[in-house]
């Protein structure tokens, strides 16, 4: 291990150890002993969701088993119309404007956000989505106010001061739960009576949630997730997989509009791979498309760092690391580490994942974006599923270009974010 593959900081009385180490960073997500967790969150932050990425040890893993089977690339061949439907709709818009003069400018940040949130909204409500679109909107009102509260000095207690702002995120929160608790008892009836099938992320759940009972022999109430704990999970949806897939989309058409050659041959990939009706087999069989979104996955990770923490004294490595201390596995560093991924670590070179991820770097643990072991993205499949439905119609129907009024910032509130907006010159084609 080079010296520089670990370093040290202080935050307040707090020491923080910044691990680059590929082999470290896989024993830390490997948590064989169970000796790492999440490091303890600011209460602020809890009123977003209490679902699965919160919870540690048995909990968790109860948690993992029920929600895992609707994510499995079974289930999520069924959601490529359902993604087709929300992406069209976009296209539908963009054509629109941009038929005028064949050409126009559009800050695709925000429209990738619009899309990202209808898609998990139809992909997790099924028919209701258009009430879980009205959910998701509150729900982008309450990060705001509650990443706004988190940025100033946090002061024990202060939250529960009936300040404006905070009776403005418990009124939000309010209606978020009791709206999500609505939704939910109406599709756990409808499944009953036999009026609506388990095709969508919650019906899903819900169908688990029963059989994960009867499996554990638990006679129902002991082992099932409760109203609230579903809830709290369809929360989680869209908190962990609305804007990091925004995120990616939008590096992409960026990257893309950077690099002509590449968004040429993406082009003629999906126009001989995929037809008018895209269907899983063909976006399956995007190489490019695939490598491309890898590669920007790897410039421009939408998720920068993992922290962790040490809850009892643990080895890592050759280190010895006491309780207390916290870690932080920095994806965004990794990515653009000559030592892992050669002096053209900078450039955009999509070739480099020509022979899948684990060879496209000097380590094969170096890509962790979706991060690794345990507890993986649940939703990476989902993900990239998503963006290569939604970058294969976007292709299929305009080239691009950047407009000149774009100003590359990228920068981090949550996931990372182009701050003054990705404006892009579209050409229906
Ligand atoms: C490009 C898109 C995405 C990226 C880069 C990404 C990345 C990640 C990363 C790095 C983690 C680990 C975080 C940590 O341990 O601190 C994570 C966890 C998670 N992700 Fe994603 N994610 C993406 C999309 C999604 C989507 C679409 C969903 C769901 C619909 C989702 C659901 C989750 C959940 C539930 C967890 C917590 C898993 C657990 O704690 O067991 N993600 N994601």
């Amino acid at each position: 291990m080079s010296r520089n593959m670990i370093s040290y900081c202080w935050t307040g009385t707090r020491p923080r150890l910044i691990i680059q180490d590929p082999e470290m960073t896989e024993e830390v997500l490997a948590n064989k002993q169970g000796h790492f967790q999440k490091p303890p969150l600011n209460p602020q932050i809890l009123i977003l969701s209490r679902g699965i990425s919160t919870l540690e040890g048995e909990q968790w893993s109860k948690r993992r088993k029920m929600i895992n089977p609707a994510f499995h690339l079974e289930k999520l061949k069924g959601m490529v119309p359902i993604f087709s439907v929300s992406c069209g709709q976009m296209i539908e818009q963009w054509k629109e404007r941009a038929s005028l003069q064949s050409s126009c400018e559009i800050d695709v940040w925000p429209e990738l956000q619009k899309l990202t949130a209808d898609a998990i909204s139809r992909t997790a409500f099924g028919s209701s989505y258009e009430e879980g679109k009205k959910i998701f909107q509150l729900q982008k009102e309450l990060i705001s106010l509650t990443l706004e509260a988190m940025q100033s000095i946090y002061i024990p207690g202060f939250r529960f001061i009936p300040t404006k702002k905070n009776q403005r995120r418990k009124k939000l929160n309010k209606e978020i739960t009791s709206m999500l608790r609505n939704v939910i008892q109406r599709k756990e009836h409808a499944m009953k009576t036999g009026q609506a099938r388990a095709n969508d992320l919650l019906g899903m759940l819900l169908q688990h949630n029963n059989q994960f009972a009867v499996l554990e022999n638990t006679n129902g109430a002991e082992g099932k997730m409760t109203i609230e704990d579903v809830i709290e999970e369809c929360k989680q949806f869209y908190l962990a997989g609305q804007e990091t897939a925004a995120s990616l989309l939008t590096w992409t058409i960026i990257v893309l509009a950077l690099h002509p050659e590449w968004q040429e041959k993406a082009r003629e990939e999906v126009l001989q791979v995929c037809g008018k009706e895209l269907e899983f087999e063909a976006i399956n069989h995007l190489k490019i498309v695939t490598m491309i979104l890898y590669e920007v996955l790897r410039l421009y990770p939408p998720v920068i760092a993992i922290y962790q923490h040490t809850n009892k004294e643990a080895q890592i490595k050759e280190i010895s690391v006491p309780a207390g201390v916290d870690l932080t596995l920095p994806i965004l560093l990794v990515n653009h580490d000559p030592g892992l991924w050669g002096e053209d670590a900078e450039e955009f070179k999509p070739e480099r994942f020509s022979q899948g991820v684990s060879k496209a770097s000097k380590d094969q643990l170096a890509f962790f974006a979706f991060s690794w072991g345990p507890r993986t993205c649940i939703g990476k499949n989902f993900a990239m599923i998503e963006a290569k439905v939604a970058l294969a119609m976007i292709l299929q129907h305009f080239s691009f270009k950047l407009s000149p009024s774009y100003s590359h910032a990228p920068y981090t509130v949550m996931t990372l974010q182009p701050q003054h907006g990705a404006q892009i010159i579209l050409h229906q084609i």
